[in-house]
């Protein structure tokens, strides 16, 4: 721009110099003609005057003053016929007119001077002589344009230097413009392309602020702009780090769907309660992703929000995930075995979810988003459930509990009005087998009872207990079920074997594990129930009973091995808590015991099975002080 500006500074300046140049040539052409009119006008008549004062040689005079004025190059005098008489410069009988001056003679007639070019562009005017009206000749003056020559250079040489002065004080001037209004305004050129090339980057910024004016001002607010936006991107990206991290670190489900109920976004803990993985979500719909009828609910509880643009708080929807049935049926009778355990599985684990959902809005105007909170209640459903099982089943057993204990009194007259009949004299042979029959009876209903309530009530104290007592009580809570499928019980204990514990709580460990091994047994299996006196299998110093729980059942898949004693880990979804094995861990822990779990299915061609151990330290209360988690093994 700035080269432009000289460009038609100096081009205007040009064309001035050459319109003064012209102008002045003319007018110095024009003033050299008149005065070459008006000296050959005064050389005819000085020479007038000298033919009329008869005196002819002064014209000769006159012609040579005439040639040494510095305007004149040649001064000349010629008879009427064109001869020359005098001259300023040379030898008259030497000189002679030229071809153009002959050509104008004829011209010459009036006393008028005529001026005419000469070849070689000489000027000259020449004016008839006359004397009484009788033409004496012709003057002739040649101007000497060596004059002209050096007053044109002149005005040409002055115009130069005012063109060269001009162009130094407009380029100063310019240059003094650029530097006031050009480069601050290229910085800003510059900084505003910086910021559209790559506008996170502030590398450029702050521009240099160079002058002191309004462009300066310019760029100073320019670079305010620039560090207030930088500012604000700095916050946006602090808020959305913290939308991020509480998206991907809340311990709840979020998602968020647009009007066309797809997802756009959801968290780590959504996708984890959905079980599919995170990126499957976007751009999908509920019913897409998840069972029947319970995606239809959540999908009408966001197409609620977005037309009544009020939240839905929660809502519950239950639900099972769909999980393919893992039974390996290798042989046709451990079918039967598996189809057991895992025909539960087959749908899959329930699921409860707490769901709120609530409009997002991007403008006062407009629900944008519906954003969904799930909060997983599964446990806490299973807890509730399990909970009401419990106080269902704790109410059975005191109610049993006191229907034995109302039993007891009327057994006992029965026993004593028995033992009177027995000492009856006169009962015949036949009527004392009766006797004997019925006090048989009298006694199985006595031993009943007498289990019943001691496997209600609970010591508060370890105290030595005998095994055998325990574990047939708890093999006889199950006699009638192990009867009807007909399984074999092994029984393996030493009658006299005892052991310090809390009695109660371990007969409900054994009724657990012989509990699970019914649910696994199928017609004709077996089941073994041993105890004797060992060692702890890690620590051979410490001496206690050793137990073990064993059935040929269906087994168990590697992966119900790994989570056999996880709270609420079922396999039975209609009948079981999955509290069984988990209570039992803990009660083992209170003893300080191990217990270790072996189990495979018969997808190995081998036959299933499941073993329990369990290993009871056998020490006095106040060394049991440390309670650990007890060890699991399982394999
Ligand atoms: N002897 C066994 N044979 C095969 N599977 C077993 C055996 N014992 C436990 N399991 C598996 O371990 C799971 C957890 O057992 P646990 O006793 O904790 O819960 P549950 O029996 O399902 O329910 P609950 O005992 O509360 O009624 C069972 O669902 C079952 O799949
Ligand atoms: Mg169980």
């Amino acid at each position: 721009m700035l080269a432009g500006l000289l460009l038609l500074e100096t081009l205007s300046i040009g064309l001035f110099g050459a319109l003064m140049t012209r102008q002045q040539t003319q007018r110095v052409r024009l003033r050299a003609r008149q005065r070459l009119a008006y000296e050959a006008s005064s050389l005819a008549l000085q020479s007038e005057e000298d033919l009329l004062q008869d005196k002819p040689s002064l014209i000769g005079v006159s012609v040579r003053m005439m040639g040494e004025g510095p305007t004149v190059a040649q001064a000349k005098v010629t008879d009427p016929a064109g001869k020359m008489l005098f001259i300023s410069k040379g030898d008259a009988s030497q000189a002679a007119l030229g071809p153009a001056e002959r050509a104008v003679i004829p011209l010459l007639q009036q006393r008028l001077p005529r001026c005419l070019t000469l070849p070689g562009d000489q000027w000259e005017c020449a004016q008839a002589i006359y004397t009484n009206g009788t033409l004496q000749g012709y003057a002739w003056v040649e101007y000497n344009k060596a004059l002209s020559q050096e007053l044109l250079s002149e005005i040409l040489s002055d115009t130069a230097l005012f063109g060269i002065i001009w162009i130094v004080a407009s380029g100063t001037l310019v240059l003094l413009m650029a530097r006031s209004i050009s480069r601050p305004l290229a910085v800003l050129h510059r900084g505003t392309r910086a910021l559209m090339r790559s506008p996170e980057s502030t590398a450029h910024f702050p521009l240099p602020v160079s002058v002191n004016n309004e462009f300066g001002d310019l760029i100073d607010a320019f670079n305010r702009m620039v560090a207030s936006i930088d500012e604000q991107r700095a916050g946006l990206r602090d808020t959305l780090s913290l939308l991020d991290s509480m998206l991907a670190n809340a311990p709840i489900g979020l998602a968020f769907f647009d009007r066309r109920c797809r997802f756009v976004r959801v968290n780590q803990v959504f996708a984890e309660i959905t079980g599919l993985p995170l990126t499957r979500h976007l751009g999908r719909t509920l019913p897409e992703l998840l069972p029947q009828p319970e995606a239809q609910d959540l999908e009408d509880a966001i197409l609620r929000v977005f037309a009544e643009e009020r939240p839905v708080r929660n809502l519950e929807v239950s639900g099972h995930t769909m999980v393919p049935n893992s039974g390996s049926g290798a042989s046709a009778a451990s079918v039967d075995k598996a189809a057991k355990v895992s025909a539960a599985s087959k749908l899959g684990r329930t699921w409860t979810w707490i769901v709120s959902a609530y409009p997002v809005w991007t403008t006062p105007e407009q629900v944008r988003w519906a954003g969904v909170i799930v909060l997983d209640a599964t446990d806490r459903k299973r807890s509730e459930e399990a909970l009401r099982k419990s106080e269902k089943l704790a109410a059975t057993g005191r109610l049993a509990a006191s229907i034995a204990h109302e039993i007891n009194n009327p057994l006992e007259a029965i026993t004593n009005l028995l033992f009177l009949l027995r000492n009856f004299c006169q009962l015949e042979d036949p009527a004392l087998n009766y006797v004997t029959l019925a006090e048989n009876e009298v006694h199985r209903i006595a031993e009943i009872t007498q289990q019943t309530l001691r496997f209600y009530r609970q010591s508060t104290l370890p105290t030595r207990a005998r095994m055998s007592d325990l574990l047939d009580s708890v093999l006889s809570l199950y006699h009638g079920r192990l009867h009807s499928i007909n399984i074999k019980v092994e029984r393996r204990y030493d009658p006299q074997l005892d052991l310090f514990c809390f009695a109660g709580e371990l007969r409900q460990v054994f009724a657990n594990l012989v509990g699970n091994s019914l649910d696994a047994v199928a017609d004709g299996d077996r089941l073994l129930v041993r105890a004797s006196r060992s060692r702890d299998w890690r620590n051979p110093a410490q001496a206690g009973v050793r137990f073990a729980i064993a059935d040929t059942g269906s087994g168990m898949e590697p992966h119900v091995r790994e989570r056999a004693f996880e709270a609420f880990f079922t396999t039975k979804e209609v009948t079981g808590t999955g509290l069984g094995l988990w209570v039992s861990h803990e009660i083992i822990t209170k003893h300080h015991g191990r217990i270790r779990l072996r189990s495979r299915t018969n997808a190995s061609g081998k036959p299933s099975g499941t073993v329990f151990q369990i290993f009871i330290p056998d020490v006095p209360p106040a060394v049991a002080e440390e309670k650990q988690p007890a060890e699991i093994a399982t394999a």
